[in-house]
């Protein structure tokens, strides 16, 4: 089947968080069993850069006026084959300083509507046909970013043939792309996609919302969040439109690049690892040394290493972490920091390592070497989050041997075992899970780690099971080609 996927980053070209590393991983995997995918990207200038062999396919003029192109390349992966990618070349709306969606003093850009509205609108040309040696059968369109292009497809003349099918996937609930009301008049959709069952939101314009009331297929990035998304506690006031489309809305867990996130193949590490591996993880403890001497950490010997790797927002819940980062350096932990955010969480952590530099680490900023060397020689991953669609690096530290301390939420509850005696006897325990979002379950899942940590043998059987648990892309294609055929159930796939 062929399936145009729309996304604002992809990994490895632009990345600001997990969406890149799914944006990345999955046309692989759907062309692993068959798939015919390409994809649709705003022309950033790292894209632009890195998509290779880009040249002009199209004129566009935006429902506005502007006059912009599309072109095309292919985006090249060591080890998997090449995917074609559509780009929209318009330096005027994307070539800018900050990040993708925001200024250099992090605040949207004022522009942001149209920036992302013809990220839609391309895609819905697309699908009608505008690049006439391919046509995708299913649009599928990821976060607010991309969520335009299902109500323009909605809302496009019809060609003659069959129905192009639209797939909406939300990331992340709490980003909903929320503009003036006025800015709808630039998107070029008739009146009546501004309505309460459209793009309406307590009389602003809101983006998600056209990719929940217009797509065929609604998918969510874990089965538990694609449940509590469904709640007034969870449903960031959109609640009540998915519990309507809840027939139609699906829980497909993320999984993990194995090119990309591989302890036995990570050029990253300073030395790899496996299992089966002597009792000593060798590999392991190597990559721990290296990263406690880059950091100026402390070698203590029989010191637990707590790793974050994580934008530095609410949704992360570090603040727990900063609470109770005594009570893990009165236990003997260390903690190394990786990440970037809030203001005032990088300059609460950042006092904490200037404090004791042999104990904390922190370093503010994105590194993504930095990130695999993390989880590397990391024995715990910290990630506790007050909501977490899916989460990648509680995977990632599952499979590089650093166990996972979470919040039972969303992707994080789908994923992770706690150490319970019971899961330790059953052989299922991967790591450390508490339910309330306070200081004082946070302190007791880390005493349950500094416990366990004391258990060598049993650590060490928990980390292998951690290491072994199945996190492949495969399952997740198959779960992704079945919402794809209830897209489109008149394509042969
Ligand atoms: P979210 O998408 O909500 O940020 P995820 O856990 O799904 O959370 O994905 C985060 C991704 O971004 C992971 O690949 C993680 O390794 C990466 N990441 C987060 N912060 C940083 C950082 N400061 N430097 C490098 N990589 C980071
Ligand atoms: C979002 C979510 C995160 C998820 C990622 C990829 O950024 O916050 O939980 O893992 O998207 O789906």
């Amino acid at each position: 089947m062929r399936v145009l996927q729309v996304s604002a980053e992809i990994f490895p070209l632009l990345k600001t968080g997990g969406l890149a590393d799914i944006a990345g991983a999955l046309p692989h995997a759907l062309i692993a069993v068959g798939q015919d995918v390409r994809v649709l990207l705003p022309g950033f200038p790292a894209i632009v850069a890195g998509v290779e062999d880009l040249v002009p396919l199209h004129d566009l003029r935006a429902p506005w006026g502007d006059r912009t192109r599309l072109l095309v390349g292919r985006v090249a992966t060591a080890g998997a084959p090449d995917v074609t990618a559509y780009v929209i070349d318009a330096p005027h709306l994307y070539d800018r300083p900050g990040n993708p969606y925001e200024d250099t003093h992090r605040q949207p850009y004022g522009d942001n509507h149209r920036r992302f509205a013809l990220l839609g609108w391309a895609a819905a040309q697309l699908a009608q046909g505008l690049d006439p040696t391919w046509q995708p059968a299913v649009v599928h369109a990821h976060d607010w970013h991309a969520a335009l292009a299902p109500a323009y497809l909605a809302f496009a003349q019809r060609p003659p043939g069959p129905r192009v099918g639209s797939v909406f996937t939300v990331h992340n609930l709490a980003y909903q792309g929320l503009f003036a009301p006025w800015d709808f008049a630039d998107l070029g959709l008739p009146g009546p996609a501004f309505q309460m069952n459209g793009l309406e939101y307590f009389g602003q314009l809101n983006f998600m919302k056209g990719g929940l009331v217009f797509a065929d297929r609604l998918t969510t990035v874990s089965p538990t969040y694609a449940r509590e998304i469904q709640t007034p506690e969870q449903g960031q006031g959109l609640d009540g439109l998915l519990r309507q489309r809840s027939d139609v809305l699906t829980g497909i867990l993320n999984a993990v690049d194995d090119q990309v996130w591989n302890p036995g193949t990570d050029a990253l590490l300073p030395q790899g690892f496996s299992l089966p591996e002597g009792k000593r993880m060798a590999g392991k403890a190597a990559c721990k040394a290296a990263l406690r001497q880059q950091l100026g950490l402390a070698a203590w010997p029989d010191v637990p290493l707590f790793v974050v790797v994580s934008r530095l927002t609410e949704q992360k819940g570090l603040h727990l972490v900063l609470d109770g980062l005594d009570a893990l350096l009165a236990q003997g932990g260390q903690l190394a920091l990786l990440g970037g955010g809030e203001a005032w969480l990088e300059e609460a952590f950042r006092q904490r390592a200037a404090a004791t530099p042999e104990s904390v680490s922190v370093t503010i900023g994105y590194n993504e070497n930095l990130a695999h060397q993390l989880f590397g020689a990391g024995d715990v991953t910290l990630v506790p989050s007050l909501f977490e669609p899916c989460g990648l690096t509680q995977m990632y530290g599952l499979k590089y041997g650093s166990l996972p301390l979470v919040r039972s939420v969303g992707g994080l509850a789908d994923t992770v075992v706690d150490c319970t005696l019971e899961n330790m006897a059953s052989g299922e325990a991967t790591g450390f899970v508490f339910g309330h979002f306070d200081d004082t379950d946070y302190a007791r899942a880390v005493r349950r780690a500094f416990a366990l940590y004391k258990r060598p043998a049993d650590w060490r059987r928990v980390r292998a099971t951690a290491m072994r648990r199945p996190a492949d892309w495969a399952t997740a294609a198959a779960q992704y080609v079945a919402v794809y055929r209830q897209a489109a159930p008149n394509v042969a796939v």
